[in-house]
C-alpha cells in the first residue's frame, strides 16, 4: 500500500513533495519530531525550561488518543505549525483496542493469517474510534529465547509464520482499518544475549538475512507504512544509529518507500550505549543513519539546523524524510480533513468482535497433553463436581495479556463464569486456592474444598506484567506458590486438567505425568472464559500449534527448532559421550515448534515425491496423506519440513515451508500436497548471493518439527 507502486501512494508522495518545497528548514524538521503530550503541555503558553514551546513543535504524537482532545491539540497544531501542517497520533495497539485479542505469540499458534489479519482489523478500527491514525504493530521479531520477555508479542520463532502472520497483520491494519502499521523492532531486538532486554548481539549478515529480516520483507511487500528502528545493538552498532541497518539494508534490500520511526527515546540512547558523544553527536548518528522521525523528544527541533548550517547533514534528507511523512498524512485524509471524528467508525465491545476475539482464542490454545479425560462434555459430567481453582479462573485483567491498549478486565469474560454457564447440571466447587496476590490465596483451605471432586481444572499462570517489555526472566517456572499448590492438588487423587495462561512458554516438564491434561493458553484476552469453555466443553476441538520451543528447563534457553547440525549431533545413542548434549537434561526441547494435539488422533501415511531431482527452474511436489484415526472431528495442520543437507555455510536442521491446516471427520482423509521451487530452497550464502545450491535436500511432512515421520529425499541439478 505504501510503496512506489501503488499509484495512490505515489500521487500522495507527489502532493507531499510539491508542499515540501514550501517549507522553510525549521518547518520540515517539525514533522520529524514526535511528542507525548498532554493539555498543560501542549498549548502555545507553555514553555519548556530549556525556552522551547511545545505546541506546534511537532508532527505527530505519542499515546494520544480522544476525538476531543485530539481536535483540540490539532486546532493549536494548525495555529502553531508553521505552515499549518496537520498532526496525527500513533498508540501501540498491539492485539486488539478496547476488544482485547489473544497475544500475538498466541494468534501465531493458529497458523492462520486470516484471523491475525481479522484481530488487526477489529483492533485498528476500534482505535480509530479514539482518533489513533497509526499503530505500533505488529512486532515481527523472531523469537527463539523464552527469556526475553517480548516473545509475547511476536508472532513466534520461525520466520516463514511470522512472515505470513507479519503481511496478515499489515493488510488488517491498513487495508482493513486505514491505519498506518509499523514493522517493529528493526532488527534482530530479540537476539539480545541471555534474554536480556535492550541488549545487543553478535550477528553474522547470513544469520540476520535468513532469519530475522524474511518477516520484515514480508511486511514491506504488504505496504507497511513504517517501520521503528530498534533498542539493540548489533555487532557493535546500534540499530537506531546504524546507517547499514537503516538504510543499505532497509530501503537498499528490503525496497522500503514509508518513513521510520525510532524506539522511545533510542536515538538520544546512543549515547548510554557509547556511540555517541552528546546529543548533537547522537542526533547526527541517528537521523544521519535514516531514522526519519524521533519518537520522543526535542532533539532533532533542537541540533538538526546547525548539522545543516554545518553540512553534516543534507537538506536533501530532510525533504526525503518529511516528503515521507507527509505522504503518509495524505493517504490517511488529514491533510485535506484535520479533524478526526468517530462517526462511522463503528462500536467498540460490539458482538461480531467479541465474537472474532473468541474465535481467535480457542484456534490458538494448544493442547499439550491429554490422558482422554478432556474433552469434559457437559452432558457427561451432568450431576458431578467440578473443581475450580487456581489465579486465573477469575482473574479478567492478567488474560488480557502485555499491551493490552484500552483495555476494560470489567469486560472479561472470566473463566468461573463461563464455566458456571457451561455446566449448568454439574456442582462447579470454586475455590481461588492461590492468588496472584499472595495475601489472598488459601491453599490448604482449598484442598480440604476440592478432596471431594471428580475432576479439577487448575488455572494457573504468569501474570501479564510478566511479559512484555522489560520483563526478561532466568528461570521459567510457574510461580513457586502455584507449583506446592499444584503438589496438593496432584496429591489429592483427582484427575487436573491443567490450564496455563502465560505470554511465553513455561516450563511444564514435572506436569507432563501429573496432570490429566495441560491445555496452553496464553493471553487469550477479552473472551478467556468463553473460548476456555468451548474448548474444554469439546464443542471447538483444540489445533493450535505452538510456534515456539517449549524447553524442558530455563538453562536450555534459547532453543529453537531451525538450529544448527553441529559436528556431533545428539542422535540419541545411549551411553554416547561425546555428542552435543546437557549432561542434566535432554537437548531438544520438552515439546517443538508446530506441537499441538487434538481431541482426536491423526496418521500421516503414503508420503511420496514426485521426483529425485529437481532441475533449475523446476518443481518437485511432497505428499502425503494425513487421516483422522480418532472419534472427534478436528483441524490439523500438516508443516512440510526441508532440510539443505550440505550447504557453503552450515545449514538448519530443517526449515518450515509450508503447511497445510484442514478439518476431518472421523475415519476421513485428505491428501496434503506440496510443491517446492527452486525460490523455496534459496538461502544467503557464504557469498551473501541468494541462492539454492545444488545437492541434496530431504524432506518430510510431519504434525510436528520432531515428529519422527518418512523422510523423502530429492537433488537440486
Ligand atoms: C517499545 C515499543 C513501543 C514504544 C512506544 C517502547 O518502549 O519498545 O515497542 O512501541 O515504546 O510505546
Amino acid at each position: 500500500m505504501y510503496t512506489l507502486d501503488n499509484p495512490k501512494y505515489k500521487e500522495a508522495r507527489r502532493r507531499a513533495a510539491d508542499l515540501v518545497k514550501k517549507m522553510s528548514l525549521k518547518s520540515k524538521i517539525v514533522q520529524l519530531t514526535m511528542f507525548m503530550v498532554d493539555e498543560n503541555t501542549y498549548n502555545p503558553e507553555h514553555v519548556e525550561e530549556d525556552g522551547e514551546m511545545l505546541a506546534g513543535r511537532c508532527g505527530t504524537l505519542l499515546a494520544a488518543t480522544g476525538i476531543d482532545r485530539l481536535n483540540k491539540y490539532q486546532k493549536t497544531s494548525l495555529e502553531c505549525t508553521p505552515d499549518s501542517i496537520p498532526l496525527i497520533s500513533g498508540c501501540d495497539v498491539i492485539h486488539g483496542y478496547a476488544t482485547t485479542m489473544p497475544i500475538p505469540l498466541a494468534l501465531s499458534c493458529t497458523l492462520e493469517p486470516k484471523i491475525v489479519r481479522d484481530c488487526s482489523a477489529v483492533a485498528g478500527k476500534e482505535a480509530t474510534v479514539e482518533g489513533v491514525s497509526w499503530t505500533f504493530a505488529p512486532m515481527v521479531d523472531i523469537a527463539r529465547d523464552a527469556r526475553w520477555g517480548r516473545v509475547a508479542e511476536s508472532f513466534g520463532e520461525d520466520k516463514y509464520v511470522a512472515s505470513k502472520m507479519a503481511e496478515a497483520s499489515v493488510r488488517g491494519f491498513q487495508e482493513d482499518a486505514g491505519i498506518l502499521s509499523c514493522l517493529k523492532h528493526y532488527v534482530a531486538y530479540s537476539a539480545c544475549e541471555g534474554g536480556r532486554d535492550y541488549n545487543g548481539c553478535e550477528m553474522s549478515d547470513q544469520t540476520l538475512f535468513n532469519t530475522f529480516l524474511p518477516p520484515f520483507k514480508a511486511g514491506i511487500d504488504a505496504g507497511a507504512a513504517t517501520v521503528m528502528s530498534s533498542f539493540n545493538e548489533i555487532n557493535g552498532v546500534p540499530c537506531s544509529g546504524s546507517r547499514k541497518m537503516l538504510t543499505d539494508i532497509l530501503r537498499g534490500v528490503l525496497g522500503f518507500d514509508g518513513f521510520v520511526v525510532s524506539d522511545y527515546d533510542s536515538v538520544n540512547e546512543l549515547q548510554n550505549h557509547g556511540y555517541a558523544k552528546d546529543e548533537k553527536d547522537a542526533v547526527l548518528k541517528g537521523y544521519g543513519a535514516g531514522v526519519d522521525v524521533l519518537m520522543l523528544g526535542n532533539l532533532y527541533n533542537r541540533h538538526l539546523p546547525a548539522l545543516v548550517a554545518e553540512g553534516k547533514i543534507s537538506e536533501e534528507q530532510i525533504d526525503a524524510s518529511v516528503e515521507r511523512i507527509l505522504a503518509a498524512k495524505y493517504m490517511l485524509g488529514v491533510m485535506d480533513e484535520p479533524f478526526f471524528t468517530s462517526e462511522g467508525k463503528g462500536g467498540w465491545l460490539t458482538e461480531e468482535y467479541r465474537e472474532i476475539a473468541r474465535n481467535a482464542a480457542k484456534r490458538s490454545f494448544v493442547l499439550l497433553e491429554n490422558d482422554g479425560i478432556l474433552p469434559l462434555i457437559p452432558s457427561e459430567w451432568a450431576g458431578k463436581k467440578i473443581g475450580l481453582t487456581g489465579p486465573v479462573s477469575n482473574e479478567g485483567d492478567s488474560v488480557l495479556g502485555c499491551w493490552a491498549s484500552a483495555k476494560n478486565p470489567a469486560k472479561t469474560v472470566l473463566i468461573k463464569d463461563a464455566m458456571e454457564k457451561a455446566y449448568p447440571d454439574s456442582e462447579i466447587v470454586f475455590t481461588n486456592g492461590v492468588c496472584f496476590k499472595r495475601e489472598h490465596s488459601n491453599p490448604e483451605e482449598s484442598l480440604e474444598i476440592l478432596k471431594d471432586c471428580d475432576v479439577i481444572v487448575a488455572c494457573m499462570g504468569e501474570h501479564a506484567r510478566e511479559s512484555g517489555e522489560a520483563t526478561s526472566k532466568t528461570c521459567l517456572d510457574l510461580p513457586r506458590d502455584q507449583i506446592e499448590y499444584l503438589k496438593g492438588l496432584f496429591s489429592l487423587g483427582v484427575p487436573v486438567v491443567l490450564l496455563v495462561s502465560a505470554g511465553r512458554p513455561l516450563i511444564m516438564t514435572d506436569f507432563v505425568n501429573r496432570a490429566a491434561a495441560i491445555l496452553y493458553i496464553w493471553d487469550p484476552g477479552t473472551e478467556c472464559g468463553n473460548a476456555v469453555c468451548d474448548v474444554l466443553t469439546g464443542d471447538y476441538n483444540p489445533a493450535g500449534k505452538t510456534t515456539i520451543s517449549f524447553p524442558h528447563r530455563s538453562g536450555q534457553c534459547p532453543v529453537y527448532y531451525d538450529h544448527k547440525m553441529t559436528g556431533r549431533p545428539t542422535i540419541g545413542i545411549p551411553n554416547r559421550t561425546f555428542e552435543s548434549k546437557y549432561i542434566d537434561c535432554p537437548v531438544g526441547p520438552l515439546y517443538p515448534f508446530g506441537y499441538g494435539k487434538s481431541y482426536t488422533t491423526f496418521e500421516y501415511t503414503d508420503a511420496e515425491i514426485s521426483s529425485d531431482t529437481m532441475e533449475r527452474g523446476g518443481s518437485v511436489t511432497v505428499s502425503c496423506t494425513v487421516t483422522n484415526t480418532g472419534k472427534y472431528a478436528g483441524e490439523e495442520a500438516a508443516q512440510l519440513y526441508v532440510r539443505d543437507v550440505v550447504g557453503s555455510i552450515t545449514r538448519p536442521v530443517c526449515e518450515l515451508k509450508g503447511y497445510d491446516k484442514f478439518c476431518l471427520e472421523p475415519g476421513e482423509s485428505h491428501r496434503v500436497s506440496f510443491t517446492l521451487t527452486e525460490d523455496d530452497l534459496a538461502f544467503w550464502n557464504a557469498d551473501m548471493e541468494y541462492v539454492a545450491e545444488s545437492g541434496d535436500f530431504i524432506c518430510r511432512i510431519a504434525p510436528d518439527s520432531g515428529a519422527e515421520v518418512k523422510k523423502l529425499k530429492f537433488t537440486l541439478e
